[in-house]
């Protein structure tokens, strides 16, 4: 019979690697909730129209990677790409702008994209992203900055890079992207035939095209920093000011542009050279036209995403779960305390592993070194009947003996 196996671009998570994903979901929900943020769950699916509008129809993600059908009632539906957009769909659907001033909104989970599957890229793969709402101060956007370099930095990630750089609004782009395309435009056959269908339809992603040649080709290229107004530059001589202050190490990018059309002002991505190709851990910046776009508001925001697998592929420590207590009981008739005990102390809070079937003492102690257990209360017949039970250190391997009605005192 043939193994059905996960799809392609997918990947279980499982043992070591779940144990990791649930230290850095928890470490970002503890660290993200001394800011004042609050999760937010949004569906897996949406309707298709939200990141053609949202994300942008020129972008490869609403291009090519999109996973979207017709559903059984004929909607077009897509599986959410990224976080962004639907979170703020649901604060317009919502009206939340009513209720708040500011929104700080904290998610995590899959986020599909049909791209070639590598180490570090995946066809289903998990974001823990933040957006903030209804704030335009540029000490936001330093805070937010500092905000993830700092969550990166406390799960132990080293060596990393904080990019940043402004895309203006949408007339400075519009200014820019002439200058640029009078650039290119001359050297257009000496670039990668990619860099070819880029300049007709989003030339400014011509500058991070990978390939060496296209590189070495634009490098003189005008930067978009020239083209920004003066209100744009303060912003930016703003957040940089703050990230100083912030005690953030960045590094100008001229050439940082982000593969999503909803940019304006700051973007940023925070990078390892550990990755290889895919080392890019998080990426961000301010959006300010998006909720005009998708529901005719003009309210500011702000945000990031952080591949989970990536920094799982970082992560170097963590907390190993452990179990605080084996109960070996040995013969039937000790079976029935045994498990009141064990009910009493999961109850007050410690974890405890128990078998089901009767084994003999040295398969119980083989079963309690295999689980990294801190403590083996062993009850047998003898014990039992003298209202006893044995307490076994398992880091110093010492033992004695405890009344059973002590434990609770002992382990609470
Ligand atoms: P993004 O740069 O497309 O931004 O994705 C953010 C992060 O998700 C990337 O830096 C990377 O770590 C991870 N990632 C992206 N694609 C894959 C993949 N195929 N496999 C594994 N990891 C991947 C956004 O998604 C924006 N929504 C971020 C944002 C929030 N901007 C403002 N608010």
């Amino acid at each position: 019979m043939k193994l059905i196996k996960a799809v392609r671009g997918t990947k279980d998570i499982f043992g070591e690697e779940s144990q990791k994903y649930d230290f850095i979901i928890k470490t970002a929900q503890d660290f993200f909730s001394r800011y004042g943020y609050t999760s937010i769950k949004t569906p897996i699916f949406e309707e298709t129209e939200l990141f053609k509008r949202g994300v942008g129809e020129g972008t490869d993600i609403v291009e090519k990677e999109m996973y979207s059908f017709v559903d059984r009632g004929d909607r077009e539906i897509t599986l959410r790409p990224e976080g962004t957009a639907p979170v703020v769909r649901c604060y317009l659907e919502n009206k939340i702008y009513t209720k708040e001033e500011v929104s700080r909104f904290f998610y995590f989970g899959s986020m599909f994209r049909y791209e070639r599957p590598q180490a570090g890229r995946q066809r289903e793969f998990n974001q823990i992203g933040v957006e903030v709402l209804g704030e335009s101060s540029p000490t936001l956007d330093a805070e937010i900055i500092s905000m993830g370099y700092n969550f990166l930095k406390k799960l132990g990630l080293k060596d990393l890079e904080v990019r940043i750089n402004s895309v203006g609004d949408r007339e400075t782009r519009t200014r820019y992207r002439s200058r640029l395309v009078d650039f290119l435009m001359p050297i257009k056959e000496e670039l990668c035939d990619d860099c070819k269908i880029r300049i007709e339809k989003n030339p400014l992603r011509v500058l991070d095209c990978k390939n060496e040649n296209c590189k070495e080709k634009t490098k003189d290229a005008p930067v978009i920093i020239d083209s920004l107004s003066d209100e744009e530059r303060k912003h930016y001589e703003t957040v940089k000011k703050y990230l100083s202050l912030f005690d953030i190490d960045f590094k100008e990018d001229a050439r940082l542009v982000r593969g999503l059309d909803y940019y304006s002002s700051t973007v940023y991505e925070i990078v390892t050279n550990k990755l290889g190709a895919q080392g890019t851990v998080l990426g961000g910046g301010r959006y300010d036209n998006l909720l005009k776009q998708l529901g005719d508001k003009d309210i500011p925001a702000f945000g990031f995403a952080a591949g989970v697998e990536r920094i799982m592929m970082l992560l170097e420590e963590y907390p190993k779960v452990g179990t605080d207590i084996y109960i070996a009981w040995l013969g039937e008739e000790t079976k029935d305390t045994a498990f009141k005990i064990a009910n009493g102390l999961r109850l007050e809070g410690k974890s405890v592993i128990i078998e089901y079937e009767n084994r003999s003492l040295k398969s119980h102690m083989k079963k309690a070194d295999k689980i990294n257990v801190k403590y083996v209360l062993i009850l047998g017949e003898d014990e039992l009947q003298k209202g006893k039970i044995l307490l076994k250190n398992f880091t110093d391997r010492t033992q004695e003996e405890i009344s059973v009605v002590e434990i609770y005192d002992r382990f609470i």
